[in-house]
């Protein structure tokens, strides 16, 4: 089953949207040779969503948003929905990623109601899940990955799943240095490929896409996706710098096509 590598890169809280702007065109003239082979997205924050859509435009790149409200509309002071997402042609959105969860404290129920809301949207959710160092260490990874993608995935159809892209990002890689190693990694990707295959069937499970997050850079894409579970990945830091993230993206590409 072959499945088309997909590498997006989440900004988090960086730049302006006039330094978002200059870096996507700076990205788009390095990247352009490979959009066609690759599923690629940015994802910035949501004020540089509007002018990033634009540069975006008829380039193959496409366009990602970092977080949703989990409601239509209404009286939710300082909320995004995703009517207004779609609006400026974002078609990804991450969901559930582990600073979210830390920080503002979303729990499982709120991801699977956010990754609902986004695919009854005609959006396509990315959504994240992975272990602690603590839980990693205490033998715990597999467990923990089965309860939130139990949680997080609540609601979700089996037509829906092959919509969904999945991130496994544990949490002690993100933003360390420290990057799983790819047969870590893989260990982990194909548990949860095994899991998708007893929930929606093998074929769905051959289709779904899950990517790998943490500490992932131009040096390591290559080594990461040249194993079987890993089919793209979600990138912080190294998204950051557009010449360093279209060679993340080259590498990465040149190992999965070898
Ligand atoms: P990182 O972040 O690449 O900076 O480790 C990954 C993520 O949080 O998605």
């Amino acid at each position: 089953m072959s499945r088309k590598l997909f590498i997006a890169g989440n900004w988090k809280m960086n730049k302006t949207a006039s330094e978002a702007a200059e870096d996507v065109s700076k990205f788009i003239d390095l990247a352009l040779g490979v959009a066609g082979k690759i599923n690629i997205a940015l994802c910035p924050p949501f004020t540089a969503l509007d002018r990033v859509s634009l540069i975006l435009e008829n380039t193959g790149v496409e366009l990602g948003a970092q977080n949703l409200s989990e409601v239509e509309s209404g009286a939710y002071t300082g909320e995004v929905s995703a009517a207004m997402l779609r609006d400026l042609n974002v078609k990804y959105v991450i969901v559930g990623h582990s600073e979210r969860r830390q920080y503002f404290g979303e729990t499982d129920e709120v991801v699977s109601l956010k990754a609902n809301r986004a695919l009854q949207s005609g959006l396509l959710p990315i959504i994240c899940i992975g272990e602690t160092l603590e839980e990693r260490e205490a033998n715990k990874t597999f467990e923990v990955i089965q309860a939130q993608m139990k949680g997080s995935f609540a609601g979700i159809s089996k037509e829906d799943m092959l919509k969904t892209t999945i991130a496994y990002e544990p949490i002690w890689a993100i933003g360390t240095g420290k990057t799983a190693t790819p047969e870590q990694a893989q260990e982990v990707h194909a548990f949860i490929r095994k899991i998708i295959s007893e929930t929606y069937g093998a074929k769905t499970a051959a289709h779904v896409i899950i990517q790998y997050g943490g500490s992932v850079k131009a040096a390591n894409s290559g080594e990461l996706m040249a194993m079987p579970d890993i089919d793209g990945a979600l990138v912080g830091g190294a998204s950051l710098d557009p010449v360093g993230f279209a060679e993340l993206i080259k590498n990465a590409l040149q190992v999965a096509t070898e």
